[in-house]
């Protein structure tokens, strides 16, 4: 009798296996492959963009290196801005060195890298999270950049790790981020930057907008480039996001909120660098942390000629996702972009 019952259930057992497998490998496209959920949302899809093939989930869960999540089908950035290793040189690196001054040591560090840079103003919050706002006529923008949390990458992973045990909370455009991130950013929009920014584009309405950020300062560039144009000050076009070492800041719905506000968004990773991991994931599909579009992975170094791969996943399982823990901790990847010491470089004047 008994084995009469597990010989049905194993019947049961390989003939749903097999729907589900029939189910998944009908799909030719990632977008349909990820929403098809199976019979009760019990046998999820899931898309191998490596094989281009849509697969069972095994307990609902997807094989490493596919993917169940629509938002992390493979797409491509738009056409008409594409990051380049000039762009970051140039413009990315000096903005957010400069930003770990005061505001005479930001003026020297722009005089001597960006001689074209305005600065208008440093802001800072009680956090002693700061920033930079200034004006770039040569190339008709407005730049605000962010400092990340100084001192050596030890400390930085620290007080990140405390930061994301925090709670998320409800991000205004969309999704939820991390409490302090969203602190920190309403503190120095609050402490002037967002008026400043405003008035700044009334008088300038045919400028830019471009926004840096390292480390914790990545992740308040991502929200204050999403929030300027939810508050309708730039149109969608007209802004792009740079962010180096940048945490995951928010959820997947904030994610999905900052690419459709922000398309030229690309943020850059060196090699390894632990912090971009956090908070940690084992599965890169878990929801409640995702990062957004498009990681640029430098996969050797940063020196001037370095190679590097535009992912087109936001949560790639091939880019610097595939590097080790060993490999993060064995050198401060996080500290040095371009080959330069981000946090130090402006006690120097940034030369
Ligand atoms: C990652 O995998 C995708 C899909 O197979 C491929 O197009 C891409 O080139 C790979 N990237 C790297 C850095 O290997
Ligand atoms: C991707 O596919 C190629 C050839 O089809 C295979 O050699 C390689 O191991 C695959 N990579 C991954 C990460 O599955
Ligand atoms: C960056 O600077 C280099 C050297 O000064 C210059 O040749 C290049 O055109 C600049 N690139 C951009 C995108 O500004
Ligand atoms: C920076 O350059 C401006 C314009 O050339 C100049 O007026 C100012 O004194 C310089 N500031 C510093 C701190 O070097
Ligand atoms: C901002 O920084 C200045 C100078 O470093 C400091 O005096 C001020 O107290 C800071 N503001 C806040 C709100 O902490
Ligand atoms: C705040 O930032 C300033 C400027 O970089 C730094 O000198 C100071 O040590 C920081 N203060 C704290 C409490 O971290
Ligand atoms: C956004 O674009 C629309 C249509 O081109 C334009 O009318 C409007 O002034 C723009 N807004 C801003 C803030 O640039
Ligand atoms: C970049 O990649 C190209 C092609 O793979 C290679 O020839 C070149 O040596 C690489 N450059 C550096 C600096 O690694
Ligand atoms: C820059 O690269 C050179 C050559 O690899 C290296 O000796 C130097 O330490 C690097 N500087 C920084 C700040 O990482």
């Amino acid at each position: 009798m008994s084995i009469q019952i597990e010989r049905s259930l194993f019947l049961f057992y390989i003939i749903f296996v097999f729907y589900a497998w029939a189910q998944c490998s009908q799909h030719t496209d990632c977008t349909s492959c990820t929403q098809d959920k199976g019979t009760l949302g019990l046998t999820p899809c899931c898309w191998n963009s490596n094989s281009s093939t849509c697969q069972t989930s095994l307990l609902g869960l997807c094989a490493s290196g596919s993917t169940g999540v629509t938002y992390n089908c493979p797409t491509n950035p738009p056409s008409d801005f594409t990051y380049t290793d000039n762009f970051g040189r140039n413009y990315t690196l000096p903005f957010i060195a400069s930003a770990y001054g005061d505001f005479n040591q930001a003026q020297v560090c722009l005089n001597n890298t960006v001689p074209d840079a305005q600065l208008i103003g440093v802001y800072n919050d009680s956090r002693n999270c700061s920033s930079v706002l200034a004006l770039l006529p040569s190339q008709n923008t407005i730049v605000v950049a962010f400092r990340g949390a100084q001192g050596s990458t030890q400390f930085v992973i620290t007080a990140l790790n405390l930061i994301l045990q925090g709670p998320l909370v409800s991000f205004p455009p969309g999704g939820k981020v991390f409490s302090y991130f969203s602190s920190c950013f309403l503190g120095i929009w609050n402490a002037g930057l967002g008026a400043n920014l405003k008035s700044l584009k009334q008088a300038n309405s045919n400028y830019g907008l471009w926004v840096f950020g390292h480390s914790l300062g990545g992740a308040l560039a991502s929200l204050t480039s999403t929030y300027a144009v939810h508050q309708k000050i730039f149109n969608s076009s007209d802004v792009k996001l740079i962010t180096t070492g940048q945490p995951r800041t928010g959820d997947l719905d904030y994610a999905i909120a900052h690419d459709s506000s922000i398309p030229h968004s690309y943020r850059l990773i060196n090699v390894a660098d632990l912090v971009t991991k956090m908070p940690e994931k084992v599965n890169l599909d878990a929801t409640n942390a995702f990062h957004h579009h498009f990681e640029i992975w430098y996969n050797q170094n940063m020196l001037i000629g370095a190679n590097f791969t535009l992912c087109n996943q936001a949560e790639a399982s091939n880019c610097s996702s595939s590097t080790s823990l060993v490999q993060s901790l064995s050198y401060d990847y996080h500290n040095t972009y371009f080959n330069t010491s981000i946090d130090t470089w402006f006690g120097t004047g940034c030369i």
